[in-house]
């Protein structure tokens, strides 16, 4: 136990091993489509890159529309207002902060809805309790790329005549029930961020199958120009530009490869953890389409001794940065903590499951001997849990 790093031993890895690192695809490839961009001297507004993006992430998420954007939380706020959204709009507190900022930023109160702690999803039973007279909308989350509900959010949305969306930043490349994640609801939201295992740098993007709201968050996207000099709605900048795309076409010609790295690890991972008691390791379901690029454990201080910061604290002194995503929940940071500072008592499941996730590095960072030392690392923690927990407390009493 003293050979770990967190009590003076050596770090396992001399370098940081982050949650993910970028995938970049063939680099020729994208070199010669920026060479092209340049010559072109056409850099953003529709331009050719953007539309082929387009098209072909419809194709793959078999969509009518695919709207790219400049990153997801803009995305969101834009879907948000083309829907009408206003009021009171239902989502969950276990999730980024774009979720919530992309309804609070527009004046409309985002109201926290517990999840499913086994799918850290929204508890559809809870989201019809938290219906007032003010609620116009729900947004779900496909935490980690685990789908909602899909079935019940659409019944209860139908029944209580309220708009549908889903923040699918972490879906992308997923299916539910065989059918593509992007496809439900009103409109689905997908980020591109440079820490997503399928990046265009900054980016995001709106899939819909509604002809209707698809053209209007194209005129939304771009300050509501209809045409030269005509514009005909209120709008704002959220194009993507040439170079954004140029990266997603030539990401998504490798895509099936970041795929089949992270499932690898996944498999590793599973294999090395699942049977570690008082850590539970989170699956997917391997029948459908998954992107895998989230590894997620779920550690029960009670049985191990230690708690899941504890655990953060030794792997991160052996350059493991495993990250304690999302961690205190929305409602817990501001300025929802204090509009709404007793939020937390209508959340159990979210505050207990926010103390207890951690995710741990993936993606081309970490391969099947990363894995097994990390998983050396997690086990000797576990291990010896209450002496490794009376240590750091006499280290930072
Ligand atoms: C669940 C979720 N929603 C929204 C966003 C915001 O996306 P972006 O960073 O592209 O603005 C992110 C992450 O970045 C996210 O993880």
């Amino acid at each position: 136990m003293s050979s770990l790093a967190v009590f003076g031993g050596e770090p396992i890895f001399s370098e940081k091993l982050h949650v993910g690192r970028p995938n970049i695809g063939n680099r020729q490839k994208l070199l010669e489509r920026f060479n092209d961009i340049l010559d072109r001297r056409w850099l953003t507004n529709a331009g050719k890159y953007v539309q082929e993006f387009e098209r072909r992430v419809a194709e793959m998420i078999g969509v009518r529309h695919c709207i790219v954007m400049c990153n997801g939380t803009v995305a969101l706020e834009i879907v948000i207002r083309a829907v009408g959204l206003k009021g009171e709009v239902i989502v969950p507190s276990m999730t980024f902060i774009a979720t919530a900022h992309a309804l609070q930023w527009q004046e409309i109160t985002p109201v926290f809805c517990d999840i499913d702690p086994k799918t850290y999803n929204l508890d559809q039973k809870r989201v019809e309790k938290m219906i007032t007279p003010r609620t116009t909308g729900i947004i779900g989350v496909h935490l980690f790329g685990r789908p909602c509900d899909t079935e019940a959010l659409a019944e209860i949305a139908r029944r209580r005549k309220l708009k549908l969306l889903y923040d699918a930043a972490h879906a992308f490349g997923c299916s539910y029930q065989g059918r593509m994640i992007g496809s439900f609801g009103d409109a689905e939201m997908f980020s591109f961020h440079a820490t997503k295992f399928f990046n265009t740098f900054e980016g995001g993007a709106i899939v819909t199958n509604n002809d209707e709201l698809a053209a209007k968050i194209r005129l939304m996207k771009n300050f509501g120009f209809a045409g030269y000099d005509n514009v005909i709605y209120i709008g704002t900048n959220g194009k993507m530009s040439e170079v954004s795309a140029a990266m997603g076409l030539t990401g998504l010609e490798s895509l099936d490869e970041f795929i089949s790295v992270n499932h690898r690890n996944y498999r590793e991972y599973k294999r090395e953890l699942e049977s570690i008691p008082g850590v539970q390791f989170m699956t997917y379901d391997e029948t459908e389409k998954c992107n895998y690029q989230y590894i997620i454990l779920e550690v029960d201080e009670q049985t191990i001794g230690i708690s899941r910061d504890q655990l953060v604290e030794v792997l991160h002194a052996e350059n493991i940065l495993a990250r304690r995503y999302f961690y205190p929940g929305c409602h817990n940071m501001e300025p929802y903590r204090s509009y709404f500072p007793h939020t937390g008592l209508l959340l159990p499941e979210t505050e207990r499951i926010a103390k207890r996730v951690v995710a741990l590095p993936t993606g081309t960072a970490v391969g099947p001997e990363e894995i097994t030392a990390i998983r050396q690392i997690i086990r000797l923690a576990v291990e010896n849990g209450h002496q490794i927990r009376e240590r750091l407390l006499q280290k930072n009493p």
